[in-house]
C-alpha cells in the first residue's frame, strides 16, 4: 500500500492529481513514460513540483502546477460552497476537480483553455473522475459571457494584463491570478472587484506559463550588441546584480513597466556577467564591471532607469512584493492597470 501522506497533491489539496496526468510527462529535458519508467513517473506525480505536460517546440505549454502553488491560488480565491466559477487554463483538469470540490453540488465551475488537445483531455479526466465541470476551447482573455456573471476567476496560466472582459463578467467577486511585470516571474494576487475597478496586494511566489498572446517575443535572437561605451552609474555591480534571481527581481520589474530581461555569464571578476534589457523592441546591455564604471551598449535610458528602479529599492529597504498591490479597471479590451506602493493611493506605476 503506498502512504498517501508522501503525496504532496493528496496532503495539500485534499485529492490526488496523478488521474489527470498524462502517460508521459517531460521530465529533466526527457519524456518520461509511465509505462518504461513507472518509478520515475510515480515519484513526480506525488512530488511537489511542477510536471511539463506539453511543449511547443522547446518551450512548455501546458503543465501541471506545483500543488504548494495550486493552494496558494486557491486559497487566494477564498471559492466558497455555492459558487459560480471561471477558471481560465484548464491543463489537466486537476484545479478544476478542485474548484469544483469547493463549490459542492449547489455551485458550478467552467474551465477554459486555448488549446484544443489539452481542452479535449481534461474533458475525459474530469469524466473518468467524475466530476462535473464543463471544458471550453476558447481564449481566455474573453473569459466566457454566455455562462456569466461569476463569484469567481480563478486563473493558472501568468497574466501581464488583466482583461476588462474578466471584470465584467465578475463584476462583484474575486479574481485570483499569477500576475507579473514583462520583467520577471509572477506573484498570487487576488483582485476584489467593485464597481468596475478591482484590487489586491501581492502574496506568494509563483512561475507559470504565460498566456498565449501575452508573452514575450523579445529574445527569440540576442540582438547585435553595438559599440560598447563605458559610464558610471552610481551603483557598484553587486548592487546592479542584487535583485537578479531574487524577490528584488520583481519589484524592479514593477518599476520598470514593460521591460523584459535576459542575463548571461556568472561571474563579473571575469567580465563576463552581461544584463540585457528590452523595452518595445529597444535593447541595451550592461557587463558588470568590477567597480561603479561599467560597460554598456545600446539605449542609454534604459540603463539609467534600471539603475534607478535598483536604488530606489535599496533605498526603500529592499521591500518584499507584499508591500505592493495591483489596481485595474474596465477600459477597453485591456483593463488599465497600475501598481502601487503601500495602499493603492501611494506611488504607481501603470503597467
Ligand atoms: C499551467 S497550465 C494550467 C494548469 C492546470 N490548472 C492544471 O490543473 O493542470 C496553463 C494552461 O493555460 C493555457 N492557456 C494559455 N493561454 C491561454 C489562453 N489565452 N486562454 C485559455 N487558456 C490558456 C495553456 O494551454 C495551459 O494548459
Amino acid at each position: 500500500m503506498t502512504d498517501e501522506t508522501d503525496n504532496a497533491s493528496v496532503r495539500l489539496l485534499g485529492r490526488d492529481r496523478t488521474p489527470f496526468l498524462p502517460n508521459r510527462l517531460w521530465i529533466g529535458g526527457a519524456w518520461v513514460s509511465r509505462v518504461n519508467d513507472p518509478a520515475t513517473w510515480e515519484a513526480a506525480a506525488r512530488a511537489d513540483e511542477a510536471l511539463t505536460t506539453q511543449l511547443h517546440g522547446s518551450v512548455p505549454s501546458s503543465s501541471a502546477s506545483m500543488p504548494t502553488v495550486v493552494k496558494d491560488i486557491l486559497d487566494a480565491c477564498e471559492v466558497r460552497d455555492g459558487h459560480r466559477v471561471l477558471e481560465i487554463g484548464t491543463g489537466t483538469g486537476y484545479t478544476a476537480a478542485l474548484l469544483k470540490d469547493r463549490v459542492g453540488a449547489r455551485g458550478s465551475v467552467v474551465s477554459v483553455d486555448v488549446d484544443p488537445e489539452i481542452a479535449a483531455t481534461a474533458r475525459r479526466n474530469l469524466d473518468a473522475a467524475g466530476v462535473d465541470v464543463e471544458v471550453v476551447c476558447g481564449d481566455g482573455f474573453e473569459g466566457l459571457a454566455r455562462e456569466g456573471p461569476y463569484d469567481r476567476v480563478h486563473v493558472t496560466c501568468a497574466i501581464r494584463h488583466v482583461p476588462t472582459a474578466w471584470l465584467d463578467q465578475c463584476p462583484a467577486g474575486k479574481i485570483a491570478m499569477p500576475w507579473g511585470p514583462a520583467f520577471s516571474t509572477e506573484r498570487v494576487v487576488a483582485l476584489d472587484v467593485a464597481d468596475g475597478e478591482a484590487s489586491g496586494r501581492f502574496g506568494a511566489a509563483a512561475s507559470f506559463m504565460v498566456m498565449r498572446a501575452q508573452r514575450s517575443q523579445a529574445w527569440d535572437d540576442w540582438p547585435d550588441g553595438g559599440e560598447t561605451k563605458e559610464i558610471s552609474l552610481g551603483l557598484g555591480w553587486r548592487e546592479l546584480d542584487g535583485p537578479l534571481g531574487g524577490f528584488g527581481e520583481f519589484v524592479v520589474g514593477l518599476l520598470m513597466p514593460g521591460v523584459t530581461h535576459r542575463t548571461s555569464g556568472a561571474d563579473p571578476e571575469d567580465g563576463e556577467r552581461v544584463l540585457w534589457l528590452e523595452r518595445g523592441g529597444v535593447y541595451a546591455s550592461v557587463g558588470f564591471g568590477t567597480d561603479i564604471a561599467t560597460n554598456i551598449t545600446g539605449d542609454e535610458r534604459l540603463i539609467r532607469e534600471y539603475a534607478e528602479a535598483v536604488s530606489w529599492w535599496y533605498d526603500h529597504g529592499r521591500p518584499e512584493s507584499g508591500g505592493f498591490g495591483l489596481t485595474v479597471r474596465s477600459n477597453g479590451e485591456n483593463a488599465r492597470q497600475h501598481v502601487w506602493f503601500g495602499s493603492p493611493t501611494d506611488a504607481r506605476w501603470e503597467h
